[in-house]
């Protein structure tokens, strides 16, 4: 009780907030996402993600290289594939010398410890722009996952360490670890993302990679059949156990900032290790703030990547790992 007990004691300088200091951010905990096209010497820079780039396989093997000396060690890959050689199901994810293929050999080549994480879902390759196969109006959900589990053999078999299924499918996690068994892929593992909300902070991302749901009839414009309802948080406890339950190693939640809550609530729940997607529409805000000269940038970034890790992240999937890592020096 006051005056014996004065907390601003442990704040008076530098050195002793130092001592007391309970989260701290690492290049260890980072998870780059890294976005890559068709083509020769492209690096092309997302328009809503300023600093970020679209990168052809001979610039990934330079950004591979330049990552693994600033000690981050963990990839997750997305492809923006060409509109013709998209369609309904997704079939050219299943082609052994697709764009995600070549890129998962690009990256263990660059640096063969690198860990490779590679995105599982239909969406760049759907000419619908969903992450399953569409029909009457409806995302079809056991026809999806079958295409995700040969979809996830096919990253394995091209060498990723970790597939990361994004699309919300149900039952995904058990057909995909059940696919990678039956081929023989004992060790490849599973980051699901198990509570993926259906969320407006998507939208560069669907920029970068040209993958919003198309404006036709007969094709929902959103994904909220399959992604969660933001206002829900039941679910997300639920999702996550049946993720585990199914096989998976790793679970997720996404966004990040806003949802912290379920972050430490899953923390509580849970004893994988949990991964946080910080994701496109969250970086847009830091830098066109920045841009403006509203926010401090450094400092509000590492304001929001250590509330994430405060809030029981072991992972971080985040587009400022770069700018963070160079920060801490
Ligand atoms: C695709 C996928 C999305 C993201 C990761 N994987 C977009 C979506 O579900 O529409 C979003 C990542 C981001 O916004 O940074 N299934």
């Amino acid at each position: 009780m006051y005056p014996l007990i004065r907390p601003r004691r442990l704040r008076s300088n530098e050195a002793i907030r130092t001592l007391v200091r309970e989260t701290i951010i690492s290049p260890s905990d980072f998870l780059v996402p890294l976005f890559v096209v068709e083509g020769k010497g492209i690096k092309e820079e997302i328009p809503s993600m300023p600093n970020y780039y679209r990168l052809s396989l001979d610039n990934l093997t330079k950004e591979v290289k330049e990552l693994w000396n600033m000690g981050l060690r963990s990839v997750l890959l997305f492809v923006k594939v060409p509109d013709n050689l998209k369609d309904n199901k997704g079939s050219e994810a299943l082609n052994e010398n697709g764009l995600m293929q070549l890129a998962i050999k690009t990256v263990k080549n660059a640096c063969p410890e690198m860990l490779v994480m590679t995105d599982v879902a239909l969406d760049p390759y759907s000419s619908y722009g969903h992450d399953g196969i569409v029909a009457d109006g409806e995302i079809l959900n056991d026809e999806s996952v079958e295409v995700l589990a040969e979809m996830s053999v096919s990253h394995a078999n091209a060498g990723a360490d970790f597939v990361a299924p994004s699309d919300m499918m149900d039952g995904r996690i058990l057909s995909i670890r059940e696919a990678l068994e039956d081929e023989g892929y004992l060790n490849t593992g599973i980051m699901a993302y198990s509570a993926k909300y259906a969320s407006a902070f998507y939208g560069p991302f669907r920029d970068a990679l040209d993958s919003a749901p198309v404006d036709i009839k007969n094709v929902p414009k959103d994904k909220n059949t399959y992604q969660m309802d933001f206002a829900n948080r039941f679910e997300a406890i639920r999702e996550t156990q049946m993720d585990i339950d199914e096989g998976a190693d790793i679970v997720m939640v996404k966004p990040g900032l806003c949802y912290l809550d379920i972050v430490r609530e899953i923390k509580n729940e849970v004893d994988v290790p949990v991964a946080v997607y910080q994701v496109s529409g969250e970086y847009a805000m830091v830098k066109a703030a920045a841009e403006k000269g509203w926010l401090d940038h450094d400092a509000v970034m590492m304001e929001q990547l250590t509330a994430i890790k405060r809030a029981g992240a072991n992972i971080i999937a985040s587009y400022f790992a770069k700018d963070a890592v160079k920060l801490l020096g």
